[in-house]
């Protein structure tokens, strides 16, 4: 096979990487022949996958600055490490506020700054961060989870802004509806998968590897000036807000 993506040989660090959306990054970016380290708080779940596992808790600053000690060289960091809190902003435990954004946003950071020195002495790389449609349209009942996500875009613009120099770009990717673990409770309900595909316009809510793929993308030299975008990947969703509107006569 050709290696279009040309990321063969390189070496990537996945955080969230023991699972979901994480762990198909890793594989893609393994199957496009990188040397791939997935990182996870509960790296249990790699046993037997035949990637290299490293623990550590994005939002703790000393495990982070310790995990890129033990890594060493760098060129391409996907951050997909994330939580779920629920809450109405009226009522949300701040508690539950500052755990969600220590790690969706603050381990972001974290990674970000602390493997950016490695991948600047390779002569720079990517980062790629898995934000949401969520950072960008609200979702009730979420406490910080849209507010970390927006931050979080805007974090990765500004690294583009003050890594580009050093030859690293970051980007973010917005997945929409995806079927992983974080979400198997919604699913797990009779009919959830069936009317959330239905909302959607190409008619299912995306598998991992879906998104994956585009984060294998934006990793590459194939994306090599790409930096501080957001590439959304929703099959469609977030353009449907017209298709609410009645309008007699265009149905
Ligand atoms: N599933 C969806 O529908 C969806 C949609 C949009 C965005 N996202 C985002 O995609 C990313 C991955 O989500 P997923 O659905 O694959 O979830 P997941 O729960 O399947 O995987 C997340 C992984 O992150 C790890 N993790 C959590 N906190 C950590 C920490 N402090 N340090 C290190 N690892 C930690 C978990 O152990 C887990 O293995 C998240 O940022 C999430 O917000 C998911």
């Amino acid at each position: 096979m050709s290696d279009w993506l040309g990321i063969a040989g390189r070496r990537a660090v996945v955080t969230g990487g023991g699972s979901g959306i994480g762990r198909a990054c890793a594989e893609a970016l393994a199957a496009a022949g990188a040397e791939v380290i997935a990182v996870d708080r509960d790296p249990s779940a790699l046993a037997g996958t035949g990637l290299a596992a490293e623990s550590c808790d994005i939002s703790d600053e000393a495990d982070v600055t310790e995990l890129a000690r033990r890594v060493g060289a760098c060129d391409i960091l996907v951050n997909a490490a994330g939580i779920i809190r629920p809450g109405a902003l009226s009522e949300v435990d701040i508690a539950d506020w500052n755990a969600l954004i220590a790690v969706n946003l603050t381990g972001y950071l974290l990674t970000s700054r602390s493997f950016a020195p490695a991948i600047a002495e390779r002569g720079g790389g990517a980062l790629v961060h898995v934000a949401s449609i969520s950072g960008t349209h609200p979702q009730a009942n979420s406490g910080a989870y849209s507010a970390s996500k927006a931050a979080l875009i805007l974090m990765s613009q500004q690294l583009a802004l003050e890594l580009g120099p050093r030859g690293i770009r970051s980007n973010t990717v917005s997945p929409g509806m995806v079927r992983t673990p974080m979400t198997e409770q919604y699913y797990a309900v009779p009919g959830v998968t069936e009317r959330r595909g239905a909302a959607v316009p190409l008619g299912r809510v995306a598998d991992p590897d879906d998104i994956a793929d585009v984060v294998a993308f934006l990793a590459s030299d194939r994306a090599r000036y790409v930096s501080g975008a957001d590439i959304v990947v929703d099959g469609g969703f977030t353009t449907t807000m017209m298709s609410w509107v009645p309008r007699p006569g265009f149905e």
